[in-house]
């Protein structure tokens, strides 16, 4: 078994410190590169890295040396960014570009409209184009964040759910960040390169309906979560909405519709199962409190999506 040579970009993240440190328990050599005015004194000392501005190939170049695979866990906001390494890569020794995705597969053409999921589509399109081999890994959602900001219209803690279009009886896939994190390491620590290269990767660590989820909600709280229906219809004008005010809830209405519209189970495609990995159920999370907090998305956002409850 020999380690591929892994240089991660974004180590500081919800999701990308976790899928770090997974990564650097793995034993593969892992390199980060963190950009200015990061901070990468919390790794572990025995960790190389080195401070990278994107906007200088040369010094993207030399970092990316001695380098098998390049993982970008860029956060939303730097997307675009990392149309860097799909200028440096030709110049380099790399075999294998994961650009940071960890959604879903979102080429129809109103995912296309929201700007989030067309920059990361850019991306990939960017590095097919440069000949770049790429590994994708689709996770669907979040369980931290579907389940408990609003975002898929699940609201845990206020025991709320929407259903959006027929997401009552389609399911939803879902993975906890630990379960992502456990599967970067399964996936990329010693797989042969060629066996990674152009590959889409699903990862499931559970599928729930939305009637399955108010069920585990009532089980949890005693009562019925609140219901609350929206038409297909609904969602699409205030996807065309959002995209045009450019609101942060464009994610959301898109997400919801996928979901509704039964289109995320075949967005993740075909599934990578981590060996050994003991995956959460839904009542593990929702009923016996396994859920695990997601981020602080700040006031704005939470009162953006709370007025999606209605
Ligand atoms: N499907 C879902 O439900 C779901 C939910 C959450 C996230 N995701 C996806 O998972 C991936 C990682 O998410 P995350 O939550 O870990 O991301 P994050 O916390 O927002 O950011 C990850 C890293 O990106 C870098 N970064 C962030 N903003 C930047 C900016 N404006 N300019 C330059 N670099 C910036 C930072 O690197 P440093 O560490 O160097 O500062 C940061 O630590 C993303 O692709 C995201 O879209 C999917």
């Amino acid at each position: 078994m020999s380690f591929n040579r892994i240089a991660i970009y974004g180590h500081r993240g919800w999701a990308s410190s976790a899928i770090t440190n997974a990564l650097i328990a793995s034993k593969a050599p892992v390199k980060v590169l963190y950009r200015p005015g990061s901070d990468a004194s919390g790794l572990p000392p025995s960790v190389p890295r080195v401070e990278v501005d994107l906007d200088d190939q040369k010094q993207l170049i030399a970092a990316l040396q001695d380098i098998d695979i390049v993982i970008s866990l860029a956060g939303r906001e730097a997307t675009s960014t990392q149309h860097a390494f799909v200028k440096a890569i030709p110049s380099t020794n790399v075999k294998l570009f994961v650009p940071s995705d960890l959604v879903f597969r979102n080429d129809a053409e109103s995912a296309l409209r929201v700007p989030v999921l067309k920059a990361k589509f850019e991306v990939e399109e960017a590095a097919k184009e440069a000949k770049i081999p790429i590994t994708l890994v689709y996770v669907g959602s979040f369980a931290e964040s579907a389940l408990s900001i609003g975002i898929f219209g699940v609201d845990v803690p206020k025991n709320r759910v929407i259903f959006s279009g027929d997401s009552a009886n389609q399911q939803t896939n879902i993975c906890t960040r630990n379960y992502v994190a456990a599967a970067y390491a399964s996936i990329f620590a010693t797989t042969p390169l060629a066996q990674l290269q152009g590959r889409a990767i699903g990862l499931s660590e559970l599928r729930a309906t939305g009637k399955e989820i108010a069920a585990a909600l009532k089980k949890k709280y005693g009562v019925e979560p609140r219901i609350f229906r929206h038409s297909l219809e609904k969602i699409n004008n205030e996807l065309d909405n959002a995209i045009k005010s450019g609101s942060p809830l464009a994610l959301s209405w898109y997400c919801r519709k996928a979901w509704g519209e039964g289109i995320i189970v075949k967005g993740v495609g075909n599934l990578w199962e981590v060996e050994g990995y003991s995956k959460a159920t839904l009542d593990d999370l929702l009923v016996g409190g396994k859920l695990e907090p997601y981020r602080d998305v700040g006031p704005e956002t939470s009162k953006a999506l709370d007025s999606i409850f209605h």
